[in-house]
């Protein structure tokens, strides 16, 4: 059984003190005290992604995939997300309910408890997955992550309601940490269910709590200590943190998907939003299954170059979630330059797949120029490998998509996933899934 972080006093006067501020999904704003002027921006040089640690130049496709980009994975895993534990778990996975008919007909629905078990420990994650009903062969798909539980992201009321530990948000329904039946639905505007399977796609969620609780909890519950030593209490300082546990699991929720042969699963593009954009870019980085990789609104730690220090530090990341990265990352807290990395190398380790990067005007908080700057740095990679990326120089125009291999945009509005990111990211599976067949 999961353990659950003891809901003590403190725990709910932190949270509570914090709710408007960092822990709640969409009611980040802007806080004081960071810069938001372009012209404040400190001068910065990037690390090049094709020089290799003894400082040679990286000049052919071979030396990318057979040297330099396991380098860059590692230093990655050794300074930011930890490395994830080379340890196997017991697997097995329980159909708990399927129905063939949902949405008038149009789709089917699965939803499939995931048991790991390892060290006297167990966990399980329940995984949603929606199919198109019409489809004649086997499905692409989009998987991603969720905050509040699989019941939050649907209206659909068979949708089991999530039982396990979650940040409380009484707006939503989540009360002293557990969802109540208020809940359900409260995210499905973030979902177009229908929208993505009358296009040709199916659907597969988690939520990220299944896989580790969102809390600074000293890695005592979630999929951590599955994989503790004799004697371990805590991961190393190089090993991982919530963020990494959270692309594990979105790299076991795929192993699940390849024994389904109405899904095709090398044509699974794994998204998430903000906090589970990071955990879905590191997935894509670590798996080269997941055939294209999406990141909206990810920011700091996920798509944002660090150095920029545009809107959220360093610092403030690993102060305000000290459980996301590695132990480790702490030591670059106002030290972005001494990083071995920045972030345009994280995307360029979905290098030759498709990565698309999103950003909204008004989310200046996860830097959306950053972001692109990012990808525009990732490119060289790309070029390296005979892909073209984003093809443009100059941050684009607000809603004009842009790029090839490589894909951007920077949408009006806010911190969030709406109807137009989910529409960009369906044309850019079309485009490069159906080129592929
Ligand atoms: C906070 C955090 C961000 C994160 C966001 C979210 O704003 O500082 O790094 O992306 O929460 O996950 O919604």
């Amino acid at each position: 059984m999961a353990i659950l972080p003891p809901p003590t006093p403190f725990n709910r006067i932190r949270l509570a003190a914090s709710l408007m501020t960092v822990l709640i999904p969409g009611a980040v704003s802007q806080p004081a005290g960071f810069n938001y002027d372009e012209s404040a921006v400190p001068a910065y040089a990037l690390p090049d992604p094709l020089v290799n640690l003894v400082g040679d130049p990286v000049n052919t496709a071979e030396q990318w995939t057979g040297q330099r980009r396991s380098e860059v994975l590692g230093l990655f895993a050794e300074h930011v997300y930890g490395h994830t534990p080379p340890g196997a778990v017991d697997v097995h996975h329980e159909l708990t309910e399927s129905n063939d008919h949902v949405f008038d007909g149009r789709a089917r629905r699965q939803q499939v408890r995931l048991h790991f078990r390892a060290n006297g420990h167990e966990i399980a994650a329940d995984l949603l997955i929606y199919l198109p009903r019409t489809a004649t062969g086997p499905v692409p798909l989009f998987l991603g992550l969720n905050f509040f539980g699989n019941h939050t992201i649907t209206t659909d009321p068979e949708v089991h309601l999530n039982q396990n530990w979650m940040r409380s948000n009484p707006e939503i329904g989540v009360v002293d940490h557990r969802a109540t039946a208020d809940s359900r639905g409260a995210y499905a505007r973030r979902w177009p269910v229908e929208l993505i399977l009358q296009r040709g796609y199916g659907l597969a969620t988690l939520y990220s709590g299944d896989i580790d609780p969102d809390v600074d909890d000293g890695f005592q519950n979630g999929v951590h200590p599955l994989f503790y030593a004799n004697g371990q209490t805590q991961p190393a300082a190089n090993e991982w943190g919530t963020l990494a546990a959270w692309a594990w699991g979105l790299s076991r929720s795929l192993d699940y998907l390849e024994t389904d042969n109405t899904i095709d699963a090398s044509r699974v593009a794994v998204l998430g939003h903000s906090r589970l954009g990071k955990a879905a870019l590191w997935a894509g980085a670590r798996d080269e299954r997941f055939a294209l990789v999406i990141s909206n609104n990810s920011g700091c730690g996920g798509a944002a170059l660090s150095r920029r220090r545009f809107g959220e530090t360093i610092e403030r990341i690993n102060t305000s979630f000290p459980h996301w990265f590695c132990g480790g990352h702490q030591r670059y807290n106002g030290r972005e330059d001494d990083l071995p990395i920045d972030q345009h190398m994280l995307l360029a380790l979905m290098a030759p797949r498709p990565v698309y990067v999103a950003s909204a005007v008004e989310d200046l908080w996860a830097d959306p120029r950053g972001e692109f700057l990012a990808a525009r740095h990732a490119e060289p990679v790309y070029a390296l490998l005979g892909r073209s990326g984003l093809g443009i120089e100059n941050f684009p125009p607000v809603n004009q998509p842009v790029g090839d291999t490589i894909g951007y945009h920077v949408r009006t509005g806010k911190h969030d996933v709406t109807i137009y990111d989910w529409q960009r990211y369906l044309d850019f599976a079309d485009r490069h899934f159906t080129a592929r067949n």
